[in-house]
């Protein structure tokens, strides 16, 4: 680790955070976490620091607190921020709109303006495949039109809206102060190989992948597949399903490409280009466990599309990056933290 690599984490205890830090610390920068803990342990920054022999400072506090941001500011000096803190339940933010635009929205206005007070300018955030809405072509480009079905969804792309704007108002002042990646994930899974890191999910998982590896370990009675008539291979949806290492190879990649430019935005997709249906993640675990995945047929979840997969070559073009880890990889990852960790963090 050189002197001054230091980076800003935010959310970096969580699941993608976690593993965000240790690609980091591969990379030889210095990663301090800030987080909330509302969907964290602390637990993960051990186990990160178990990994990687280097433990990142953890600052517990939300970003929505500016005198809590700005003291992590005073006390650090920041090449960058990865911005990844926020709410992420789709379901949740039709419930509580309020909440999911003040955490989410409020929280990156609250960060970008302490980053400005600090002269901190680049900066990565986490956004989501979620902003192409329900309309986009497959594979879906950074060109498609994007649009929101709900709260969350919304929350991610104003933020992008913010961001867009603040390169704009640069562009009017006369500097190149901003320096933004925008990353749009489609469905990180997958854990560290080590299984000491993984998705940890508080309550009952709403997505597949945290579903299914409950269900295999005997937490969960069944999964229930949301439809199966779909216009797609087997009637089920399909969705393009990325290993989170391979997803924070992307941020390490975007990072080291801004840190060589001079103020912008870029948008970028980290997907793998390949899309899977529900039925064969659910084979593919089977596969990785070595036993069958009790699983029945329901209707189809308000707001799902039949299927979304990233055309992720612009990232490959710009950034040289491309994701590497295969299905079995990512579900035989899944399966080591789930088995070695049956009750996540606790
Ligand atoms: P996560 O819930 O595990 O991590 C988010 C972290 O942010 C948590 O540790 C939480 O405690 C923290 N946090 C939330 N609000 C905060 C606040 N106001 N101040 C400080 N900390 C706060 O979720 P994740 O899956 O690791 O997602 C990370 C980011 O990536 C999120 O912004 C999410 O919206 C985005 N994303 C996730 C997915 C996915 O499928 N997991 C897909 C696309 C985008
Ligand atoms: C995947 C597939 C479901 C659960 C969501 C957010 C998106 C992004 C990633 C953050 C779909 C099916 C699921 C279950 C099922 N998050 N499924 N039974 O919906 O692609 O995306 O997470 O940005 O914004 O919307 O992911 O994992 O929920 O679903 O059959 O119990 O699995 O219908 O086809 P999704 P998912």
């Amino acid at each position: 680790m050189v002197e001054g690599m230091k980076i800003l984490i935010t959310g970096g205890s969580g699941y993608i955070g976690s593993h965000a830090c240790v690609a980091a610390i591969d990379a030889g920068y210095e990663p301090v976490v800030v987080d909330s803990l509302v969907n964290s342990s602390p637990v993960a920054i051990d186990r990160v620091a178990e990994i990687t022999g280097q433990r990142p400072a953890l600052e517990v506090g939300d970003i929505n607190d500016r005198a809590f941001l700005e003291g992590v500011f005073r006390r650090h000096t920041f090449m960058a921020v990865i911005h990844m803190a926020g709410l992420k339940a789709v379901g949740e933010s039709c419930e509580q709109p309020l909440r999911y635009y003040q955490n989410n929205v409020g929280g990156a206005m609250v960060l970008c303006d302490v980053m400005e007070e600090y002269q901190v300018g680049v900066l990565i955030f986490s956004s989501s495949a979620t902003v192409y809405g329900d309309s986009a072509k497959m594979p879906v480009s950074e060109e498609e039109p994007t649009g929101a079905t709900n709260p969350y969804g919304m929350s991610k792309l104003m933020i992008e809206y913010i961001l867009n704007d603040l390169v704009q108002a640069d562009k009017l002042n006369n500097r190149k102060f901003w320096n933004i990646a925008c990353l749009r994930y489609f469905n990180p899974i997958g854990a560290h190989p080590s299984g000491l890191i993984g998705e940890d999910p508080r309550n009952i998982p709403n997505n597949l992948a945290p579903y299914i590896s409950q269900a295999a370990i005997g937490k969960l009675k069944e999964l229930s597949v949301f439809g199966d008539t779909y216009p797609t291979t087997d009637g089920t949806g399909v969705r393009d399903y990325i290993h989170v290492m391979d997803l924070v190879g992307g941020h390490i990649a975007a990072l080291d490409s801004l840190l060589k430019r001079e103020g912008g935005l870029s948008t970028w997709n980290l997907g793998t280009g390949r899309g899977y249906s529900v039925l064969q993640i659910i084979a593919a675990f089977e596969a990785a466990c070595g036993h069958s995945i009790p699983y029945k047929i329901v209707g189809k979840r308000s707001g799902d599309i039949a299927e979304c997969w990233a055309d992720s070559s612009k990232a490959l073009k710009d950034l040289g990056w491309r994701a590497t880890r295969s299905l079995q990889v990512m579900v035989e990852d899944a399966w080591r933290w789930q088995s070695d960790n049956p009750d996540g963090f606790k």
